[in-house]
């Protein structure tokens, strides 16, 4: 198969387009910065991994690669839309650019690409398209607004095209994990500019949610492996779901707050957050 995973320098993107290759397909592996591919072809050896520049915020940049990957295959198999930031801080902390940034990168980039890659899958009658969310897509943690607000809307996106897709034979499908070991809790971790401002009403908030979520990093996160799998999975054998929960803490958070009544289980929240 041919396959093109978005966001590649680190994390599941590394670790998905490391999986496939081992696994026989060709991978051409996005990175928002070529030159930052090191890690990426340590891990991939001489596995089928082609490192390729895409900023999944640039438009032109989103088209050439489809263009060169059909070019030269005649076809793309798989998209994982995988490229994702999180940006921590309360919302009222958060800046119109720092939100509008989060959505361009996990919500509009996505759709971009999946838009980009249609006409060649319609043609093909088959593809498949992993949208990578997160249990923050169906519940939302304080502190964690900008993030939430993105991949909310990346459910609804996703559902929307799993039903307009299948008519023409591609599958759509959506994971959603809870915290894994990557990047994303360490180098890649952002705070909203405003959040840590020591005369601001949520500096207490702020400063427990960073020992929260260094706990989490710590303690919690589970093997990133078993997501690079699981899309893995997905790519060879799309099973017409739509939603595929990934990690216990995700199934505790999603459970918590679907069966819980509303208000117990936003006095627990409120608890957590004030130890
Ligand atoms: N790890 C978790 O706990 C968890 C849980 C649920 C969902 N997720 C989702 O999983 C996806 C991957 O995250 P991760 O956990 O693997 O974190 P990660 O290690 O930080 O990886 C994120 C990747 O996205 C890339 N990226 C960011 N902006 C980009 C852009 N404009 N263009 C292209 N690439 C860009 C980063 O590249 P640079 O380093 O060069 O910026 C990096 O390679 C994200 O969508 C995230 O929301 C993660």
């Amino acid at each position: 198969m041919i396959v093109l995973v978005t966001g590649c320098r680190s994390g599941f993107g590394l670790g998905v387009a490391v999986e496939a290759a081992r696994r026989g397909h060709t991978v051409y592996a996005g990175l928002r910065d070529l030159s930052t591919d090191a890690e990426l072809r340590a891990a991939a050896g001489s596995l089928d991994v082609r490192p390729i520049q895409l900023d999944v915020v640039d438009a032109v940049q989103r088209q050439a690669v489809v263009d060169q990957i059909v070019a030269t295959h005649g076809r793309i198999d798989a998209l994982v839309n995988n490229a994702g930031v999180a940006l921590g801080g309360p919302l009222e902390t958060i800046d119109e650019d720092e939100l509008r940034n989060v959505l361009e990168i996990n919500v509009i980039a996505p759709w971009a690409l999946c838009c980009a890659v249609l006409p060649t899958m319609r043609a093909q009658r088959s593809g498949v398209i992993v949208n990578v969310g997160s249990v923050s897509g169906l519940v939302a943690m304080p502190g964690l607004g900008a993030y939430a607000t993105s991949k909310f809307a990346l459910e609804g996106m996703t559902e929307a095209l799993w039903h307009e897709a299948r008519a023409f034979g591609v599958h759509v499908e959506l994971v959603e994990p809870g915290p894994f070991k990557t990047d994303i809790w360490g180098r890649n971790r952002s705070l909203s500019r405003r959040a840590l401002d020591p005369d601001s009403p949520y500096a207490p908030f702020v400063a427990k949610l960073e020992k929260m979520v260094h706990g989490i990093a710590q303690d919690r996160a589970e093997d990133p492996a078993i997501v690079n799998r699981a899309i893995v999975d997905l790519i060879e054998r799309p099973d017409g779901r739509l939603r595929h929960v990934l990690g216990r803490a995700a199934w505790i958070r999603i459970g918590a707050r679907n069966w819980l009544p509303e208000a117990v289980y936003g006095a627990i929240v409120a608890r957590v957050l004030s130890r």
